[in-house]
């Protein structure tokens, strides 16, 4: 049975185009795997504290409470107990939001997701597939690749072992027009990355296909 981990950040419960292509992308999901479960988290609706010293300590000594721990114990968990993760993430002033990093800032820890030795770097979440799902109010340039969301995102999983990585960005939502047409566009790239044959038979298809 496949799982997937979901977590949403946008301020937005409502009008969000982040968690709008969340639900699409879910939906279709869902179809995919019938017999999958999925887990939300919702770090804007359940706020995750910002890291403290205390809970820095706790990460290199065994001796720190275990209570101190207790959160990141719970995530890191919930984190290995998935096959994929969806990650919907508006931009706010240049970047994530602030409560996405603290669940981060969680998760990031020597000898439980990631190793640091004389080899460098080695992620343990090595068997893993994301996807990105972002919406920022500015059109992102051309030129660029990939958004700063995406940039920043990427480098945290990939710390963690995640390289399995999809990206639908949404930008230019502050011209609802231009969101529209963007919003389109990734729904049809999200349909796409479902090529499963049962899938094209059960879903609506939106028309452009
Ligand atoms: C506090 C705040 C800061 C923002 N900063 C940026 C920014 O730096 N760059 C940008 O392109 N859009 C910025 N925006 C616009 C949002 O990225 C945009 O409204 C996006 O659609 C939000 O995602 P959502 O639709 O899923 O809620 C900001 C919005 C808010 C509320």
């Amino acid at each position: 049975m496949k799982t997937i981990l979901r977590i949403d950040s946008s301020l937005r419960i409502k009008g969000s185009y982040s968690r709008t292509m969340g639900d699409y992308f879910v939906e279709l999901w869902k179809i995919k795997h019938s017999n999958g479960k999925i887990i939300e988290r919702d770090i804007n609706l359940q706020m995750i504290p910002h890291l403290t010293q205390d809970t820095v300590n706790g990460f290199f000594d065994s001796a720190v409470s275990s209570e101190i721990l207790a959160l990141s114990d719970q995530l890191i968990e919930e984190l290995y107990s998935n096959d994929e993760l969806l990650i919907t993430c508006p931009m706010y002033n240049y970047g994530i939001p602030s409560s996405l990093k603290a669940y981060f800032d969680l998760i990031v820890r020597t000898e439980k997701t990631f190793t640091n030795d004389s080899n460098g770097i080695r992620g343990l979440l090595t068997d893993k597939k994301a996807y990105i799902i972002s919406a920022m109010g500015m059109t992102q340039p051309a030129a660029e690749e990939k958004n700063l969301i995406e940039i920043q995102i990427t480098r945290i999983l990939n710390q963690l072992g995640i390289v399995d990585i999809n990206y639908f960005p949404v930008d230019g939502t502050i011209n609802p027009e231009q969101a529209i047409m963007k919003l389109e566009q990734q729904r049809k790239r999200i349909y796409q990355n479902f090529t499963h044959a049962a899938l094209n038979s059960q879903i609506h298809n939106p028309g452009y296909l």
